[in-house]
């Protein structure tokens, strides 16, 4: 369907036949916060995905047009400079400045973008939209990229030309994903590992809590340089190399705040390692047991959760079909990610709806998750 939208509105628009690319956005089972600090995250694919149309223009003038937003922006390919409150614009430029950087001068393009993925829901859109123009300019321009380059690419995108210093679980889920699985990746070695989600016995629902959290950047760098002080002061490259011993060692002199911040990731990494286990030997309950346990560390210590996503985790605790649920992305609102077995997600989601409206006097939205393959060429040009 969207597909098909971006393609007629492309032809309409430019009067040429596009080439047209899905980039999914990423639900994530554990594993928060740990990618910039060379941990290990478990994130897969979803069906919610952006399409982009795209096409060479007849100069070097490119023209870039979001319909959701009915916006639409002209741009010159080769001097991509940020736009100041440019929103979507800045992750198309972001690409081409990354391009740049590595040698590509691209001539003009035309693209034409839509999407299903809620915005501001931690379902990783932004990374859908990055990964998305890159994977096209490829096609388009033939220009020979990789999928490791393509995810570096639009990871420095984001990172350096948008200012959010984000690790690269994103663009990696986006771009590496194989459909029906998750990806335990290691975020220092980007060594991957796939892993069989059985479809047949659990399923995934997101419960939106409808607070946008825009990637809340300044918390989220926040959070970062606490990791980074850490690090430092204690002579490491990244939390990744520290061991809980050391970080609580009275020598360590740590700040309390971001004691507990580094306690968190340590925690978390560990959790990473143990829940791929679980669900390598499809031990859905004790994976679940450790997402709730992931959501108590980023409420309590990581500090990046809120009422609306802890009242629903507390939902989720207290429902007999729920096995696991926590807050998915960078928090501060967003969604809460719940692992059922087969067949009971819209029953919970259900009762979920009416407590949250009672609660909260608003509604909640409800996704169901399909697990789906990563980036992708939908028509060639
Ligand atoms: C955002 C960032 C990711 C990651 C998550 C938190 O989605 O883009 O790199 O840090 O937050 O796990």
């Amino acid at each position: 369907m969207l597909a098909h939208l971006v393609e007629s509105a492309f032809r309409e628009r430019f009067g040429t036949e596009p080439c047209v690319v899905r980039s999914p956005g990423r639900i994530n089972l554990i594993g928060e916060h740990t990618d910039y600090n060379d941990g290990f995250v478990l994130p897969a694919a979803i069906e919610r995905s952006i399409y982009v149309a795209a096409g060479k223009s007849d100069s070097d003038v490119s023209t870039a047009a979001a319909l959701d937003l009915n916006e639409s922006f002209k741009f010159h390919s080769l001097v991509p400079l940020p736009v100041s409150q440019g929103g979507w614009r800045n992750y198309i430029l972001g690409v081409l400045s990354q391009l740049k950087k590595l040698g590509v001068d691209l001539s003009g393009f035309n693209i034409v973008f839509s999407g299903d993925i809620p915005v501001g829901a931690g379902l990783s859109s932004s990374a859908a939209l990055t990964t998305g123009i890159v994977f096209v300019l490829n096609e388009v321009f033939d220009l020979g990229l990789g999928r490791l380059q393509m995810v570096n690419i639009a990871h420095l995108a984001e990172h350096d030309f948008v200012g959010v210093r984000c690790g690269v679980m994103d663009q990696f889920a986006a771009l590496m994903s194989k459909a029906g699985t998750a990806t335990l990746l290691d975020c220092r070695s980007l060594k991957y590992e796939h892993i069989e989600l059985d479809s047949s016995e659990i399923e995934f629902v997101l419960l939106d809590s409808g607070v946008s959290h825009e990637l809340e950047e300044s918390e989220y760098n926040d959070r970062r340089d606490s990791c980074e002080r850490v690090a430092t002061s204690l002579g490491v490259r990244s939390l990744r190399d520290l061991t809980a011993d050391r970080l609580r060692a009275p020598s360590a002199e740590i700040d309390e705040h971001d004691f507990m911040k580094a306690l968190y990731v340590l925690e978390e990494i560990e959790r990473v390692k143990t829940g791929a286990e679980f669900l390598r030997q499809k031990e859905f309950g004790d994976f679940g047991k450790l997402m709730f346990e992931s959501h108590g560390g980023l409420k309590e210590k990581f500090l990046v959760s809120c009422e609306e996503l802890d009242f629903l985790v507390e939902l989720a605790i207290g429902d007999p079909h729920v096995l696991g649920a926590r807050m998915v992305g960078a928090g501060f609102g967003g969604c809460t990610l719940n692992l059922l077995r087969k067949g009971k997600g819209r029953g919970f989601a259900h009762r979920a709806g009416e407590m949250y409206l009672t609660r909260f006097d608003k509604p909640l939205k409800c996704y169901e998750v399909q697990i789906a393959g990563g980036t992708e060429l939908v028509k060639p040009g």
